[in-house]
């Protein structure tokens, strides 16, 4: 009767692990093939408005052109009426202005384009030589907005090689580090992102001057669903807890109540090239 009870015991464990792992991979997945579809479907008609807009810019100094040589043909007075009912001078400074801001637009979407299909990196089943500050750039781009009046973000990076990794797994723990610090801030705060490695591990650090956490709960929030958030699942730290595992690493934590916390991301380099 024990021994059934015990068998029961273990599968019941087995089932809620399964599950966490379902949620986990589940998360992880809808967010990775979120941002690679948002890619795609941007990346069409960002095609054909950048070559459209090489045209135009094109087509507009023809007209210009003509414009000019007509405006030569006609007598001065003439011309300088049509000038003024059509704003013509007005035009023809402000155009280029226009046309150079949209360009410049244009290239920062590209911008955007790349980087959120850096970041989902959704063909990537393996693990595969990730330089990590690539992936903490990329992070920061996509996550620009949501820190702009949350946080000032400061990078202190280290020389570190290149690990072996799943490069969108390990973007997803920089982000919800980055995003738990810039979350618990209750005014204007600072986030440090530092890296370093030994001859054993790189490590990657987020650092925040936010509230702290209370010292008795720095394992409880590893938990799968443990929140303080109205809108938070509470798998944020679980799911970075469990990529970690599946790649040798560790993540730690260290608080302290009003100054701040540091979340540390340890990876295993197997070749110690680091100087
Ligand atoms: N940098 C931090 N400063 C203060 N508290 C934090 C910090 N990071 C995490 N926490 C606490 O740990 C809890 C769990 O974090 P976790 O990322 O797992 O879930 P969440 O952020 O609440 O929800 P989500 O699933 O959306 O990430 C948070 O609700 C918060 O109370
Ligand atoms: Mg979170």
């Amino acid at each position: 009767m024990s021994e059934d009870r015990l068998e029961l015991e273990k599968l019941t464990k087995k089932i809620d692990q399964l599950n966490e792992q379902l949620l986990h991979s589940e998360k992880l997945a809808s967010l990775g093939q979120l941002a690679a579809g948002v890619a795609h479907e941007i990346n069409n008609p960002i095609g054909y408005v950048a070559s459209n807009l090489v045209s135009l810019k094109e087509y507009i100094d023809s007209l210009m052109m003509l414009i000019t040589q007509l405006c030569n043909q006609l007598p001065v007075e003439q011309t300088n009426r049509l000038k003024q009912l059509y704003d013509h001078d007005y035009i023809s400074k402000d155009l280029p202005i226009l046309m150079s801001q949209s360009e410049s637009g244009l290239q920062r979407v590209i911008e955007i384009i790349r980087e959120l299909k850096d970041f989902s990196h959704i063909d990537d089943v393996e693990f595969t030589e990730v330089d990590i500050h690539l992936g903490i750039h990329s992070t920061l781009n996509i996550l620009a907005n949501e820190l702009k009046y949350k946080a000032e973000v400061k990078k202190v990076l280290g020389n570190i090689p290149k690990i072996k990794c799943v490069a969108s797994q390990v973007n997803q723990v920089v982000l919800n580090l980055i995003l738990n610090a810039a979350q618990a801030f209750t005014s204007f705060g600072t986030i440090t992102i530092s890296t370093g490695c030994n001859d054993s591990w790189v490590w990657i650090c987020v650092d925040d001057n936010g509230p702290g956490i209370e010292q008795e709960k720095l394992e409880t929030i590893f938990q799968p669903f443990y929140t303080t958030k109205d809108t938070g699942t509470g798998l944020g730290l679980a799911l970075s807890r469990s990529i970690l595992e599946k790649h040798a690493g560790i993540i730690e934590v260290k608080s302290s109540l009003g100054k701040g916390s540091c979340f540390t991301v340890k990876l295993p380099i197997n070749h110690p090239s680091c100087s």
